[in-house]
């Protein structure tokens, strides 16, 4: 019986065996930097994740330079880089403009973004809730002609900045909005990293019963030191999709304070503790997780990748 069988043993349910990780770091991670990382620094970050492993990443961010300089050069990157097969490269598209751009790039999957609250849709994307979801309406027509995947984030699904708590059925209701627009796969995003494991479950819960759980994904931010905890929590009630960030890279630039995703190097840690796959070489992450930090002059936000490199030294 391995950790993951054991688990699930004890907890009389089961886990599930295979796990897609979601890289968001060279969207999410670097989109609040406020020195501009180079493009080729970028493409170097993509195409290293990809030789590890990576299937699923968020290449690139079609959102107006004026608002968010550092993801100015999305269509630089997405040249630039190498193309994998079978690797799915997404981009965010928070409007047509976004979304001819994904086009011209060759995006695989496009990624709308709302909020459950309504403050934080004003300020993120300077619209309300009700417009946000009319603007994305032709947006999503036009990605599913083009044959492209579609994903959608709800942000604030568990507090907001602003408003502060965010009702499961606020939640629940851009669920279903999202089904309508007939989206792919939908994020349940914890943009200031409040939620607590009890309140993720009766989320996601709640979510599942208006979309399929198995295409309902976990994005987890770490501001409170409990996306491991949700994420388990999460595992716990069959969720199988989660994003997370290299070197834990990352915050809002609309959410003060707001720190990075889960590390991908600690995500992959728990998950292999609990025998459970996902195609992702772990050492490798941690070189990433560590070059990148270096390149940005920042502190590895990785406590799992910090612990191999120091293990590496000493070995
Ligand atoms: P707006 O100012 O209301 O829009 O912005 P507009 O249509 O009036 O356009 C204003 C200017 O922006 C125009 O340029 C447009 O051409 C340009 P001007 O005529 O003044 O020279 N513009 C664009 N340029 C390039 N690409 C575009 C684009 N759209 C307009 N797509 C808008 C509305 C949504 C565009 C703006 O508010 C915006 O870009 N916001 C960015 C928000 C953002 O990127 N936030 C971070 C990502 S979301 C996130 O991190 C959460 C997530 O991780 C989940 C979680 O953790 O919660 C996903
Ligand atoms: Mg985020």
């Amino acid at each position: 019986m391995n950790h993951r069988e054991q688990w699930a043993d004890g907890l009389g349910r089961d886990l599930p065996k295979r796990v897609q990780v979601v890289e968001v770091g060279p969207r999410d991670g670097l989109q609040a930097e406020s020195t501009f990382i180079s493009t080729g620094t970028k493409i170097e970050l993509v195409n290293r994740l990809v030789d590890a492993g990576v299937r699923r990443i968020e290449a690139a961010s079609f959102v107006s330079p004026k608002w968010i300089p550092q993801m100015a050069d999305g269509a630089a990157v997405m040249a630039g880089m190498d193309r994998k097969a079978g690797v799915t490269y997404a981009a965010l598209t928070p409007n047509m403009k976004g979304l001819d751009a994904a086009i011209a790039s060759k995006a695989d999957e496009v990624v709308i973004f709302g909020s459950a609250s309504e403050p934080f849709s004003l300020r993120n994307i300077n619209c309300s809730v009700a417009e946000s979801l009319e603007r994305f309406a032709p947006v999503a027509r036009r990605a599913k002609e083009e044959g492209l995947r579609l994903r959608a984030s709800i942000s604030c699904s568990f507090g907001c900045p602003y408003q502060g708590p965010v009702s499961v059925d606020a939640v629940v209701d851009m669920v279903r909005r999202f089904r309508d627009l007939g989206c792919d796969e939908i994020d349940i995003a914890d943009t200031i990293g409040v939620g607590t494991v009890h309140h993720v479950r009766r989320v996601i819960q709640a979510a599942a019963t208006e979309f399929p759980l198995e295409r309902l994904a976990g994005h987890f931010h770490d501001t409170y030191g409990q996306a491991l905890a949700n994420i388990v929590g999460a595992l716990q009630v069959g969720m199988s999709v989660f994003h997370s960030s290299v070197g834990g890279l990352g915050g809002c630039p609309y959410a003060k304070g707001a720190t990075g995703n889960v590390a991908t190097e600690d995500l992959l840690y728990l998950l292999d503790g609990l025998g459970i796959e996902t195609g992702i070489d772990l050492d490798a992450i941690v070189s990433i997780g560590d070059w990148v930090s270096q390149q940005m002059g920042r502190d590895n936000g990785a406590r799992a990748g910090k612990a191999l490199i120091a293990k590496r030294v000493r070995d």
